[in-house]
């Protein structure tokens, strides 16, 4: 007992020492509120029967329309089931909140879960689209809009944010994430969970978060979705583990396994990952739940040769609840009176489960309100919050003497393609409770922003996959008969996402030949893409005169994209992800290592292909505005710094064209000489800003240990002595130069 106190205030006077910013930034409760929550929980358990705790680490899902299935009322009042996932709506989640709270011996709330992606009702851009914005204060917006809707709903926790770097646009979940750089998926891992989670989850208008999918499942081999991962722990902690632990300095209350064998031993059943990083290494003490079935699928792995080896191995490897398979509820008891599992090892998660739920309030507060409900869902301004960051999430790849903006009383005005009217598409692929009828479709957005003498025409052309095209004459005459033609292309929201992996990234079907019929009327016309991932565009690149990266931009897409096309906002959007010219080239992604032999056109023996140039199509970071800018004077605060020194970089911008525009201004390092091979660039800085016409401002960023620190050959993080080179500019491969020494000469 005393040792317990002396250990309390041990701990506190740790947190009292622990510097402001760490301790104001983690979404969690009061020191005195947190002990009082342990002693709750411990009081919890003392009297929960075996059965009642295996209750609590189990979570089944609902139907798809949000109803709880009939066996889950009987298993709550039994208290053999802790969580949902899918069951949404106030009055379904009261209903069964009820049984809990009534019913149930321990009167222990149920937890709703939910996959709130990037919104509930209100539909944001995909996870990719809204990092385009590279604006962490608007993806931060997305996320705190998505979670008041959400617990206004009943819903509790959003497995969100998606934290998997990807580097392989075949995998159709790299739209999920937030592109291929560990350190921009770190500052929106960060703007996420804060979003989600506020300073305090219990708040009526915040949900607890989940970080997924842990670890290196964007690393699946080939692109194809659930596929091996061997991944070196360097990989891990240089390119896999950064956002992550950006989520877990966030205060992120849960994890999610992941579905992939990590270098031989499942991602859902791996100690290394699970506990001696998640626990040891970064403290986490929230709960882990694994993935739909992945504890079972530890069978498939072949890791496990029942269910019972699954459901030890899981368990003791530190995957606290188990998503619905029920391998810990159907073999716990048995594994336990074999001594393959301890008691311990199912009361810790508990403890971690009920912490949750105590963080959450919920059994001060466990049911929802239904007039929040009907007051916060789709509102007005959560409409209008998303055209906003729907438009700062837009790219403009390509706008050739200056095709765009266009003007708003054209006098006819052509609107083609298969996504040009698609509600279902611009919705994405997780759209959590979005409704198709509330999307504005493109062409909706266009009808709604031209003057009412402009004739807006719209042809489909063709399908987004298939062979016909016998809509291509209608669509050919349209274009003949109209000023200016926007053409809608990409793929269907179902193309990216979970198991929707592509081995080629071509626009499908026949739409590069609609596009070439409508290049060929000779007449204006401007390419708008949809699609979830980067797609082999070569042909139009070349030729269209302007190109718009649209992703899918949510609930408002058509009124953003709209707003964009005339001029309204100027794009700043930026790419999270490298565009191939080939899928063959893929994983192709900026921060490479340069190898002994870097690519040299005029040098067979060097590192490139044969058939495709060794280049990207449009790099990452890339992106243009209807202004120019203008980077000069890059200045360094010192030529050398010491190992644990600081330097600070700025440069100036200027808006040397004649409109207000952002621009990302981008800062890159590259460790010249080092203990391991450092890639050829790597992010440690960006800031989107907005100048006015002839505006110039000095931006300033600081390098210290944190950015040029590395893993070094003992894997620990140190800065080694040595030249460094850094770059500042508008993307990844343009800007100034400069150079500096670390350490002492
Ligand atoms: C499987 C997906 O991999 C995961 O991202 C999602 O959260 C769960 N299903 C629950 O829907």
């Amino acid at each position: 007992m005393k040792l317990a106190r002396l250990l309390c205030l041990l701990l506190s006077l740790a947190l009292l020492a622990a510097p402001r910013m760490v301790v104001a930034q983690r979404a969690q409760p009061a020191r005195n509120a947190q002990a009082d929550i342990e002693r709750r929980i411990n009081a919890l358990v003392a009297r929960m029967t075996l059965a009642e705790k295996l209750g609590q680490l189990q979570i089944l899902d609902g139907e798809a329309n949000g109803n709880f299935r009939p066996e889950h009322r009987d298993m709550v009042r039994k208290g053999l089931l802790g969580s949902t996932l899918n069951v949404r709506g106030v009055a379904r989640t009261n209903e069964l909140q009820h049984i809990a709270m009534d019913e149930s011996r321990l009167k222990i709330p149920v937890l709703f879960g939910f996959d709130v992606i990037h919104g509930y009702r209100t539909i944001f851009p995909v996870p990719l689209g809204e990092t385009s914005s590279w604006d962490a204060a608007a993806v931060e917006r997305a996320a705190s809009i998505a979670a008041d809707e959400a617990r206004a709903a009943g819903v509790h926790w959003t497995f969100a944010p998606m934290l998997d770097i990807a580097r392989d646009a075949r995998w159709g979940r790299i739209v999920e994430g937030a592109g291929e750089d560990p350190y921009l998926g770190s500052v929106m891992a960060r703007a996420r969970v804060r979003g989600f989670q506020g300073t305090d989850y219990s708040a009526p208008d915040r949900v607890v978060a989940c970080a997924k999918h842990w670890v290196a499942y964007g690393a699946v081999e080939a692109g194809r979705d659930y596929n091996t991962t061997n991944v070196s722990e360097r990989a891990l902690r240089e390119i896999y583990f950064p956002p992550f632990k950006a989520a877990t300095d966030a205060g992120v209350g849960t994890y999610m396994s992941a579905f992939n064998d990590l270098d031989g031993v499942p991602a859902s059943a791996n100690p290394f990952t699970l506990t001696r990083v998640l626990r040891g290494e970064w403290k986490f003490d929230g709960f882990v739940v694994s993935d739909y079935t992945s504890v079972e699928e530890l069978i498939k792995h072949g890791l496990a040769a029942d269910g019972a080896d699954a459901a030890q191995a899981a368990l003791n490897a530190g995957v606290d609840m188990e998503m619905v398979s029920r391998n810990y509820n159907q073999h716990g008891a048995q594994l336990l009176k074999e001594g393959k599992l301890s008691p311990a090892v199912i009361d810790e998660a508990v403890r971690r489960i009920l912490r949750i739920k105590f963080r959450l309030g919920l059994f001060e507060h466990p049911y929802a309100d239904e007039a929040r409900e009907r007051s916060e869902i789709l509102s007005p301004q959560h409409r209008a919050a998303a055209r906003e960051i729907a438009a700062r999430s837009l790219v403009l790849l390509k706008n050739e003497r200056g095709a765009l903006p266009l003007s708003a009383s054209a006098r006819s005005i052509a609107v083609i393609g298969p996504l040009a009217d698609s509600q279902e598409d611009v919705l994405g692929s997780w759209n959590g409770d979005g409704h198709i009828e509330d999307a504005v479709t493109l062409l909706a957005g266009i009808k709604a922003k031209v003057s009412p003498k402009t004739k807006v025409t719209y042809a489909k052309g063709c399908d987004v996959s298939g062979d016909s095209t016998a809509g291509f004459d209608e669509a050919v005459r349209a274009a003949r008969a109209a000023d200016f033609i926007i053409l809608a292309v990409g793929e269907a929201a179902a193309m990216s996402g979970e198991a929707s992996s592509r081995a080629q990234l071509d626009l499908p079907g026949r739409q590069l030949d609609l596009i070439k019929a409508i290049h060929a009327t000779g007449k204006p016309y401007v390419v708008v893409l949809m699609n979830g991932r980067p797609l082999t565009i070569n042909w139009v690149a070349e030729n269209s005169p302007a190109l718009l990266e649209t992703w899918f931009a949510g609930t408002e897409a058509g009124n953003a994209i709209a707003d964009v096309l005339f001029g309204d906002v100027n794009p700043g959007g930026k790419l999270p992800i490298t565009f191939p010219r080939a899928v063959g080239q893929e994983p192709l992604y900026y921060n490479h290592k340069n190898t002994g032999r870097p690519p040299d056109p005029n040098n067979k023996y060097s590192s490139k292909y044969l058939d495709v140039p060794f280049t990207p199509l449009y790099p990452f970071g890339y992106g243009l505005s209807y202004t120019q800018f203008q980077f000069s004077n890059l200045q360094l605060s010192a030529p050398r710094i010491p190992v644990s020194g600081h330097l600070n970089v700025s440069v100036e911008v200027a808006n040397t064209g004649r409109r207000a525009g952002d621009e990302v201004v981008q800062l890159y390092i590259h460790d010249v000489a080092a203990s391991v091979t450092r890639p050829v660039r790597e992010l440690k800085g960006f800031q989107r800003i907005t100048l006015q016409p002839g505006e110039r401002r000095r931006v300033s960023f600081t390098l210290g240990p944190a950015e040029l620190g590395f893993y070094n050959r003992e894997l620990r993080f140190a800065v080694e002595p040595g030249a460094f080179q850094v770059f500042v500019g508008p993307n990844s491969v343009e800007g100034l130069e400069g150079s500096f020494e670390v350490g002492a000469r």
